[in-house]
């Protein structure tokens, strides 16, 4: 019998195997144990994955760059698909490619066939539609089904970091998990002790889950609509009744799953014609050249770096050379931090709401893990230790608790023995 676990993320993912007893993270990307969630499909047919898919893009190859495929799920995108090299291909299928791969990849380096899969799962895939998110879990189990897996059990994101974690516990501990990547916010209030390591049932230790769709795609898309759609012509005019120029283009280049949309015949038609009646046209004149040179997915990019970068700077100057040569542009954290502050207010909810559910006070939280990538925002991080001043808070492994706790889990629902604990 072999086990993994799978974190299929929004922007990363990565899987965790039982093995000789022991629970680790693959290998899955290079050297890597985790895999950006992206794919490349190069014109004459071929996809690249992960680091690879990002290269080629950079790179500037011909072909269709794809990332945050995970966010169809549940939504009338799966349905629709996307154009691929002239093909319609339904995002099932994509996200079957890029997990197959996973797979794959993962196989080839330990040498044996994976057949039982614990899957990670936000809490809610999409916001107040239970049928929706339960279609949702169905469509990714079906997906794991058609990729080979035999036997799938799901597992909610912020308890798999939780299980993670739990190996380093010492004594018991009401831990509140907040879990932020690049699709959704997932938070659990979680009893972690080290007697309960190999215990199976866990009803009675998860006190509450709670979640929703914000995460840095998010932040992503309204940083770019605020700081750098404006020199694109965002909120010009055209014509002579002074028009704003319509919104979705722009909209649609500041959402990963998007992008590829701008890149149909009838829209660049559309917006060559209101460049020529633009008021602005030397700035609509830019978005029109991102979306003739397919540059949605650079911008978008650059808009998530400087994000990044805003992390450890308080400002920073960055360079749109590929739209116009010394076209630049100056980001402050706090300009950042005003776009992201009404999700950060949201985020503040849903931690409430846990709290309520789980009847715990703020004060009897011990530990918060903080994990998933956009919990390296300052902001975020202050809020959270300002809020639980008490707590012990843990902010390792940000991008592979998840995978690795979805090992644990795994390894205990398949009752495998575990014999040794490789910690994180
Ligand atoms: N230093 C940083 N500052 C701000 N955001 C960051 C930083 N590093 C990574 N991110 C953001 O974290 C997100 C990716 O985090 P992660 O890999 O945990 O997400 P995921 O697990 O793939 O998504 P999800 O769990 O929502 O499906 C991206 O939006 C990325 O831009
Ligand atoms: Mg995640």
């Amino acid at each position: 019998m072999t086990i993994c676990g799978i974190d299929f993320g929004t922007s990363n993912s990565a899987l965790a195997v039982v093995a000789d007893g022991n629970v680790q993270l693959v290998r899955v990307d290079e050297d890597s144990q985790t895999m950006p969630s992206a794919i490349f499909y190069h014109e004459d047919g071929t996809a690249v994955y992960g680091r690879g898919a990002i290269a080629s893009f950079t790179s500037g190859d011909s072909g269709r760059f794809m990332r945050s495929f995970k966010r169809t799920l549940g939504t009338e995108l799966l349905e629709y698909g996307a154009i691929i090299n002239g093909k319609l291909k339904k995002y099932d299928q994509i996200i079957a490619g890029f997990i197959r791969h996973l797979k794959l990849r993962a196989e080839s380096s330990l040498g044996i066939d994976l057949d039982n899969v614990v899957m990670g799962r936000p809490v809610h895939f999409v916001d107040n539609n239970t049928e929706a998110d339960r279609c949702a879990q169905n469509q990714l189990e079906k997906i794991a089904r058609l990729v080979g897996f035999k036997h799938i059990e799901f597992q909610f994101e912020p308890i798999a970091a939780a299980f993670a974690h739990e190996q380093k516990v010492i004594g018991e501990k009401i831990t509140l998990v907040v879990d932020i990547g690049g699709g959704t916010s997932d938070f659990t209030i979680i009893r972690l002790s080290e007697a309960s390591v190999h215990k199976l049932d866990r009803k009675e230790d998860i006190l509450s889950c709670v979640g929703g769709r914000v995460g840095g795609n998010d932040f992503d898309r309204d940083f770019c609509l605020r700081s750098f759609m404006p020199i694109l012509g965002y909120g010009t005019t055209y014509g002579t009744k002074g028009m704003e120029v319509p919104i979705s283009p722009f909209f649609d280049m500041s959402e990963w799953s998007k992008i590829n949309s701008l890149y149909v015949p009838k829209v660049l038609k559309n917006l060559r014609e209101i460049y020529i009646d633009s008021h602005s046209q030397k700035t609509f004149g830019r978005f029109v050249r991102a979306v003739e040179e397919r540059a949605g997915h650079k911008v978008l990019s650059t808009v998530e770096s400087a994000k990044i970068d805003l992390t450890d700077k308080y400002e920073i100057q960055e360079k749109l050379e590929f739209l116009e040569d010394g076209l630049e542009i100056i980001l402050t954290r706090d300009g950042f931090e005003q776009t992201i502050m009404h999700h950060i207010e949201t985020i503040g909810k849903w931690i409430d709401n846990c709290l309520r559910e789980a009847s715990v006070a703020e004060e009897h939280i011990q530990l918060v893990i903080l994990t998933g990538g956009t919990t390296e925002i300052p902001l975020l991080q202050k809020i959270v230790k300002d809020r639980f001043p008490h707590a012990d808070i843990s902010g390792s492994d940000k991008l592979s608790s998840v995978g690795l706790g979805l090992g644990y889990d795994g390894a205990r629902r398949f009752r495998s023995s575990l014999n040794s604990i490789v910690s994180i």
